[in-house]
């Protein structure tokens, strides 16, 4: 458990939506699942991807714990979803037998986890800032399980990010649909940062 996760979630009825006015309900966008979802699934699939399986050396990278919520339309919480994410380590590099730079592979970075919502509709992850590789700004793959459907699939980006405006991906959705799916980074120590995301379906 995070120790800012309390306080975070505390505030987020307060917050609602960051971002988007009182009243607009924007739904989280659907982006292409892409080529890289793991082709095979590491053994230690839990939240915490800076740390893989038995090992106690920490991925590289900077340290990103990454809250959320999913709600429905009506701002009503969705409890015991399965939240998956997958992004690359911090060379560029997919846990995927295809993945581009695959010998530069930062075996300690888990590169794929879950994360089960609470009854509050709340998630959470510890992971590392995304990075940008050829083609792509930096983002967080994500996708959103009820049992074995699909209900979304998308990707979360850095807020303010300077090759987000040149991403194909980023540039498909309309402003406040980059909104929401933009993660603000908040320093919370010499170390770690944390973002929150709110996932609407
Ligand atoms: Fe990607």
């Amino acid at each position: 458990m995070f120790t800012s996760r309390r306080s975070f979630f505390a505030m987020c009825g307060a917050i609602v939506f960051p971002g988007v006015s009182l009243g607009e309900i924007i739904r989280t966008p659907w982006q292409g699942e892409g080529p890289f979802y793991p082709d095979r699934i590491p053994e230690d699939t839990d939240n915490d991807l800076v740390k893989n399986g038995h090992s106690t050396i920490e991925a590289g990278g900077k340290i990103l714990n990454l809250m959320g919520s999913l709600v429905n339309r009506d701002s009503k919480p969705i409890k015991g979803m399965t939240v998956e994410i997958w992004q690359t380590d911090m060379n560029g590099v997919y846990l995927h037998t295809g993945s581009f730079r695959s010998k530069m592979r930062d075996d300690q970075f888990q590169g794929f986890g879950r994360s089960i919502t609470d009854k509050n509709g709340h998630f959470s992850f510890r992971t590392i800032i995304p990075v940008e590789y050829p083609g792509r700004t930096p983002h967080i793959h994500l996708k959103l399980l009820n049992e074995s459907e699909n209900v979304l699939t998308t990707q979360l980006y850095i807020q303010g990010h300077p090759l987000n405006k040149e991403d194909f991906l980023f540039k498909q959705m309309t402003k406040g649909e980059q909104k929401i799916n933009s993660m603000k980074l908040i320093k919370n120590n010499s170390t770690e940062y944390e973002t929150s995301a709110i996932l609407v379906v």
